[in-house]
């Protein structure tokens, strides 16, 4: 932080500069990762996501009456109007399924009013998952895929997002993997999140700003690049010559890389040793080789990790999910996050503006048309 001009001047991209006090989750360059004070292994190895969800929202895991009456409250809420469907549908097959899921959420704001009014946050963090699983579908002209699993969140949304029967492993997998998307401190859409909240401006208007923050390559979006760039590379013998050529490009790699974790990020660990299992599972072990021969080379050569987006898009390829799914999965977790970071926000509420250095020209004099020089 430097001064100038009498106001303090943050790092670029606030890298490094605290900028709020939270008690929901937080990420160490040493590799750790806590929710509310619980290790992150710690819960990839015993929780369910439901309770983890109940967790990051509420500051304590939840007894049993109250996991029972939140999951019931997450199933009961999770229909989804006809009329936003319907809007759904009109955005046509060429829209992006996180726009899809933006505008769905920004229309629900308004049918939740009629509908659902005081119920806000309960009902878009159970909707949100039907409309991630539908944001692909729906504008192609489908039929809607409902909440049918009686088994809990996890099995419900890869049961609509696969239409087939997964393994007893398979949805454990899947869950893990909902657990690590689910909150990550102030990450770029938990932040856009907060700077919306603070305004105190609806949740729709938060979750949908969050969703717009969470398209971008450089956070959610890297996980559909991630996979589309372990097809293009294909085999593992290729990887060497695949990085040179990016590089020689000026490329970055996407699923690599992050503001936090410098050494590994301790979510895309675990999820390699999933991913492994998966592939011993199955007898094909090329897609799990693939991804180590990309992740060597790159240590090798820039000394960069793998991110939690490198490892859940194959984890997602195997589980059979189409690759525009990706980022719509990790929202329809992440809402879980969002809304703890908008509640937070709101409860010792200051609004977000901070200051800038104007570095334009200044006192000049207006041209009329006409007399202007391009
Ligand atoms: N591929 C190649 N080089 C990289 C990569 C990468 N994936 N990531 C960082 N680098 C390089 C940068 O080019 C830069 O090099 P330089 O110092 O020679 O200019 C150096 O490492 C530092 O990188 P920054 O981008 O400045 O680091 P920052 O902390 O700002 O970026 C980020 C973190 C944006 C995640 C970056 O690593 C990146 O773009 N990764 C690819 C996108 C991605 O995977 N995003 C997902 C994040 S995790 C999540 O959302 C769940």
């Amino acid at each position: 932080m430097s001064e100038g001009q009498g106001i303090l001047r943050a790092p670029k991209g606030l890298a490094g500069l605290s900028v709020a006090d939270t008690k929901i989750s937080k990420s160490g360059s040493d590799g750790s990762l806590v929710y509310r004070g619980y290790p992150i292994s710690e819960l990839a190895a015993n929780a369910t996501f439901e309770e983890t969800a109940y967790l990051v929202l509420n500051g304590r895991l939840p007894t049993r009456g109250q996991l029972g009456e939140f999951s019931e409250g997450l199933a009961s809420r999770a229909r989804v109007d006809a009329r936003v469907f319907a809007i759904m549908k009109g955005l046509g097959r060429r829209a992006h399924p996180i726009d899809v899921i933006r505008t769905a959420v920004s229309s629900l704001g308004s049918i939740d009013r009629e509908e659902a009014p005081g119920d806000e946050e309960a009902s878009i963090e159970a909707k949100m998952s039907v409309l991630a699983a539908n944001s692909h579908r729906v504008p192609l002209g489908e039929r809607p895929r409902l909440p049918r699993d009686e088994r809990g969140f996890a099995s419900n949304l890869l049961q609509m997002l696969t239409k087939r029967e997964a393994s007893d492993f398979e949805r454990w997998v899947f869950e893990r993997v909902l657990i690590f998307y689910m909150e990550h401190d102030l990450n770029a859409s938990s932040f856009t999140v907060r700077v919306v909240a603070s305004t105190l401006a609806d949740p729709y208007a938060a979750a949908s700003a969050g969703l717009s923050s969470l398209k971008g390559p450089l956070h959610g979006g890297a996980n559909e690049a991630a996979m589309e760039m372990l097809l293009e590379v294909k085999d593992a013998a290729n990887a060497g010559a695949y990085l040179d050529r990016k590089f020689r490009e000026g490329k970055k790699l996407m699923g690599f890389g992050h503001r936090v974790y410098k050494a590994f990020d301790p979510r895309a660990r675990l999820c390699k040793v999933y991913l492994k299992q998966m592939a011993d599972e199955s007898g094909d072990p090329r897609l799990y080789e693939l991804c180590d021969a990309v992740e060597r080379e790159m240590w090798e050569k820039k000394k960069i990790p793998p991110n939690l987006d490198y490892y859940a898009a194959p984890i997602f390829y195997l589980l059979g999910i189409e690759v525009p799914l990706y980022t719509p999965i990790f929202a329809a977790s992440r809402i879980f996050g969002w809304m703890a970071h908008y509640n937070e926000q709101t409860e010792e509420n200051k609004l977000i503006r901070p200051d800038s250095v104007y570095i334009g020209p200044s006192g000049l004099k207006y041209q009329p048309l006409g007399k202007r020089s391009g």
